[in-house]
């Protein structure tokens, strides 16, 4: 086996997913993918899943809604979040 045919079968074998990126809100991947902890462990997933980054949902790491709660601009400023009145 040539290192061109072991590199197209390591292709053949990368898992095929889509990442979709949600303005203000989680990270959509769809596909064949495996989500793992640190340890390599598996996580259990479908073949659909929501990934939180905003860092506020109770179940990491899928998003659990918690960021339409508190919407954050681009800029990472909290909206509404200044306490001067
Ligand atoms: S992105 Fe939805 S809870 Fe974090």
């Amino acid at each position: 086996m040539t290192s061109r045919d072991s590199a197209a079968r390591s292709l053949a074998e990368l898992p095929s997913a889509s990442v979709t990126v949600y303005p203000d809100g989680p990270l959509v991947v769809r596909g064949n993918f495996a989500i793992k902890h640190v340890d390599g462990t598996d996580i259990p997933s479908g073949t659909t899943v929501a990934l939180c980054r905003c860092g506020r949902s109770a179940v990491k790491p899928f998003c659990d809604g918690s960021h339409s709660r508190a919407t954050r601009t681009r800029s990472g400023q909290d909206a509404g979040s200044n306490s001067a009145s």
